[in-house]
Formats: structure tokens, C-alpha cells, sequence
């Protein structure tokens, strides 16, 4: 079978975001507490930090971490985790049926997010609060001093304004599941009133309006629509949030995962540039995909715990992840890429433990799972302009999104150093590719680094014992002759192709 691509450096899309490769960290399950933080843990740091996730943080090539929540925020109190760690109050965490004694707060996770070399990005709870306490956590965080909240973060020993630019107004509001949960109109207004009181504190803030939970919800495309008429000259993002598993053992579909994607971010795009057009406007609407991955949430591990139990830091949402879930992150990785133009932010849920690329056990080591590999190489080597593809494939047919292309890929040039990067998922769950580029629009390239993820067992899984041998390989098969890289790409693989 045979696919073909033809690159040109003059067809680009927009510059590789390092936003683009942000990641999420919730009050939730393992994630803070013996994940991110764990004071007894050997490598743990002068603030309780496990050096070996903030080691593996920086390997991952993370850029942004969302905080504290997900659904976790619209319960928060925020005070609750500043001050003398042993004077704060434990308090039920409704979103997760859990109990959370606050160790780890704004200061901590400031402290974590410097030691990482990652940007904070911040969410303010818009469930069981509202413009005050979003006024007041930016007050802490960003007013420099000489106000009741700015000199609290100096006292407890901050001197400097953390200056966060990011923030979210509330988590997935148009989410019944929600603490506080909105209709559109309820929301619009209270996203609107809060982004223009916060913005009298920081103009320099970034703000992110909830856009839809998933492109399934009942409300998508409308909760946009009504968010957007009365926000758009207040917020500078609309959200969106997508997560994918493979369902009745339907592996083509799943596959599949990025056409829903596409077209989320598409139908998106479409309907904030309506609303531009309706009211006269002249600015874009940005997306933030702040919430995206593989989740198996049907699985037990998703559903918290029930009745007087009310557990610290239980384990929940600990998905072991499979070659062929890292081939579909591999994917939803290539569809952000490919919409540069309107993704001007993304965040992985998660970073540790709780659906995540890394694992640790308490005590223990830390680890990575399969679908660390696409995003630290993506990351890693995504550099310059992304590049318009003319993909020519093979197709074959799913349940859920019809006939699909085998092949998907995006293409990145670094005009700096020359570097030409290829990343493709072969989609199909039978059929090896013969993948064929035309590159002679760059004149002479050779192949830097061919390498493929993949294995004739997709369900193959790294565990705490074993997660190297799930590593990508060398792809022998990659070569340019003439102006053409051929390579083979198995069924169910990721690959990255660097040529230079
Ligand atoms: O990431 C896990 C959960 O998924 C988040 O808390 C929520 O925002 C989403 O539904």
C-alpha cells in the first residue's frame, strides 16, 4: 500500500506553540499527593517534591500545567491551601469523594511549576464562587504588594508577584456533572463580569471562557455560540475538552479518535468566527484544548469512592495505557499541531498517576507509560512552522466516523536549522504503509532520525518493572533518494521522521 505527502516550506499553517505541549495537574486521586508531592519519598526536594517526576516533567517536554482542577476547582477554596501547612483545614473534595488536607497549595504548586521549568496556568472556581474570590486569588498571586492579599503571599514568603498569565473561568460548566453547573446564558454572564473585574487588577492576564466538555454534549456548538455573543471582547480562549477510548473493541474507530478532534476544533472555529461576524468584531477567538487524552472511563478505576468514605488521595483514574493508545495520542498530537493557527494552548490531562504519561509508586520509582514517547518527541522536536500537507492515502471504514484516511501526519520546518520532521500515525489495523514524501521542495535532505512505536501486540503495556522495551525503535526501513523519503510504517504505529 502506498501514501504519499508532498512538503513545501511555503505552505504554512502558523509557528509551533510551545503551548501546544502543556500538561494538567488536579487535586485528584494521586496526582498532588504521592505524585507531583511526597515529602518521605527519597528524591522528595526541600518543599516535598519528587525529583524523579520533576526529572521526568522536563523529559516530557512540558510547557504549561493547568491547576488545581478540573472539577476538582468548583468546590475550592483557595485560601484553604495558604499559610502554615499544619494550621490548614482538611476539607471534602465533592468533585472525587475525597478528603484533602490542603498540604499542597497556590505557593506549593508556584514552588513546583519554578523547579519543573513549567508555566503555571491557573483556574478560578465559577461553581461555588464567583467574581470576589477570582479577584482575590489574582490579588495574591499578582499584585506586587501594599493590599491585604498581595502582602499575605509576601508574608508567607513569596516577596515577588508570581504574575500568571493564564487563567480559566471554571471548569466545564456546560458539565451536569459540575459543582455549580450553568446553563450558557448563566455562565456567559458570570465568565463576562469576572473576566473584566479581573482585568482591572492584571491587564496582562490571558483568559480562558469554558467552551464544551466534548463534542457529544447535548449543548455543543450552541453553549459556544451563547458563551461567546457575550464574552468575546472579555476572554482571549475558548476551551475545549476531548477524551477518547477504545470502545466494544472497536480498535479502527478509536483509531480514528482525531477526525473527532478536527472537527471539534473546526466546528469551534467556526463558530466563534460567526459570532465575530454577527457582532462586527475584528479580533479571533483562540483555543485552549486544556483537557485531552485516552481515558478509559468506563473503566472501575474511574468511579470514586461512595458512602462515609472519604479517602486522601485514593487511587482513581490510573489507566494503563497500550501501544495503540499512544498511536492515538501520537494523533491528537498531529491535529493540534495541524491547527496551529486556532490551538494556541493545549493541556494533556494529566501529567502524573491520574490519566497520565507517568506513573509513581509511593515509596517507589517513578515510571513511563507508552504514551509518554509520542508527546516528549513531539515536543522535543516540533520546531519552527508547521507545515499544509497534501496527504494522499489509502482509506478504509470505521463505525463511527465512515471512511478514514490510514495515513494522517503533520510536517514542521525549522527554517533555523534546517530540520524538516515528519510525524505520522498509520491508522490502519492490518495493513503496513509504504509511505512516500515528496520533499525535493527543500533540495537535499538526508534522514537524522527515523523512528517508529509500535509492536505486533497494540494491547503490549510498559509497567513499573518494564517501561523501556515499550520504547519507539529505529525505523531501518527510513531513506531519501532524489528528492523522495520513503519509509514503512506498521499497522497501528506512530512515527517521527527528522530529516535535515
Ligand atoms: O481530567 C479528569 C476530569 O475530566 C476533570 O476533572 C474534568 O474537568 C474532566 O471531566
Amino acid at each position: 500500500t502506498n501514501a504519499r505527502i508532498t512538503l513545501d516550506p511555503a505552505f504554512a499553517v502558523g509557528p509551533v506553540r510551545r503551548r501546544t505541549f502543556g500538561s494538567f495537574v488536579e487535586h485528584l486521586g494521586r496526582a498532588v499527593y504521592t505524585g507531583i508531592h511526597e515529602p518521605d519519598h527519597p528524591t522528595a526536594d526541600e518543599n516535598g517534591f519528587r525529583q524523579d517526576v520533576i526529572d521526568l516533567t522536563r523529559e516530557l517536554g512540558v510547557s504549561t500545567v493547568r491547576y488545581p482542577g478540573g472539577n476538582f476547582v468548583s468546590g475550592y477554596r483557595w485560601e484553604d491551601g495558604i499559610g502554615p501547612v499544619d494550621q490548614r483545614p482538611t476539607r471534602l473534595d465533592l468533585a472525587w469523594h475525597s478528603s484533602d488536607p490542603n498540604h499542597v497549595g497556590v505557593d506549593e504548586f508556584l514552588k513546583w511549576s519554578k523547579a519543573s521549568g513549567t508555566e503555571p496556568m491557573m483556574a478560578v472556581n465559577l461553581g461555588t464562587r464567583g467574581v470576589q474570590e477570582a479577584l482575590d486569588i489574582l490579588e495574591y498571586c499578582n499584585v506586587p504588594g501594599g493590599t491585604h492579599y498581595s502582602d499575605l503571599r509576601r508574608k508567607n514568603g513569596a516577596e515577588e508577584p508570581y504574575r500568571i498569565k493564564m487563567w480559566c473561568l471554571g471548569n466545564e460548566m456546560d458539565g451536569p456533572w459540575q459543582i455549580g453547573h450553568k446553563t450558557a446564558e448563566e455562565y456567559a454572564r458570570l465568565a463576562t463580569e469576572t473576566a473584566r473585574a479581573m482585568r482591572m487588577i492584571d491587564p496582562a492576564i490571558e483568559l480562558v471562557a469554558c467552551g464544551s466538555s466534548g463534542s457529544g454534549m447535548p449543548t455543543f456548538g450552541e453553549w459556544e455560540r451563547i458563551v461567546l455573543t457575550e464574552a468575546y471582547e472579555d476572554v482571549d480562549y475558548i476551551s475545549a475538552h476531548a477524551y477518547y477510548y477504545e470502545e466494544d473493541g472497536d480498535l479502527a474507530s478509536f483509531l480514528a479518535s482525531a477526525v473527532d478532534m478536527d472537527h471539534f476544533i473546526d466546528s469551534v472555529a467556526a463558530t466563534a468566527d460567526a459570532v465575530r461576524a454577527a457582532r462586527k468584531l475584528t479580533k479571533t477567538i483562540h483555543i485552549s484544548f486544556d483537557e485531552w487524552n485516552v481515558w478509559y472511563q468506563k473503566r472501575a478505576e474511574s468511579r470514586p469512592p461512595t458512602g462515609d468514605d472519604w479517602p486522601v488521595a485514593p487511587v482513581l483514574l490510573e489507566d494503563h495505557y497500550n501501544v495503540a493508545d499512544a498511536v492515538v495520542v501520537g494523533n491528537l498530537l498531529i491535529s493540534l499541531l495541524r491547527h496551529t493557527d486556532r490551538v494556541h494552548a493545549a493541556s494533556q490531562a494529566q501529567l502524573v498517576n491520574v490519566i497520565a504519561p507517568m506513573m509513581t509508586e509511593p515509596g517507589g520509582r517513578a515510571w513511563k507509560q507508552t504514551i509518554f514517547h509520542p508527546f516528549a518527541l513531539t515536543s522535543q522536536h516540533a520546531a519552527g512552522q508547521v507545515l499544509q500537507l497534501a496527504i494522499d492515502s489509502p482509506g478504509h471504514e470505521t463505525a463511527k466516523f465512515g471512511e478514514v484516511a490510514a495515513l494522517d501526519a503533520v510536517a514542521t520546518h525549522d527554517a533555523e536549522t534546517g530540520e524538516v520532521v515528519v510525524f505520522a500515525v498509520n491508522r490502519s489495523t492490518t495493513d503496513e504503509l509504504t509511505l512516500a514524501v515528496d520533499t525535493s521542495a527543500f533540495g537535499d535532505l538526508r534522514v537524522v532520525e527515523a523512528v517508529t512505536l509500535s509492536n505486533p501486540d497494540h494491547t503490549w503495556q510498559a509497567s513499573a518493572d518494564d517501561d523501556s522495551s515499550v520504547a519507539p525503535r529505529p525505523n531501518e526501513s527510513a531513506a531519501v533518494t532524489g528528492g523522495q523519503l520513503t519509509a514503512a510504517l506498521a499497522p497501528v504505529s506512530w512515527s517521527m521522521l527528522r530529516l535535515a
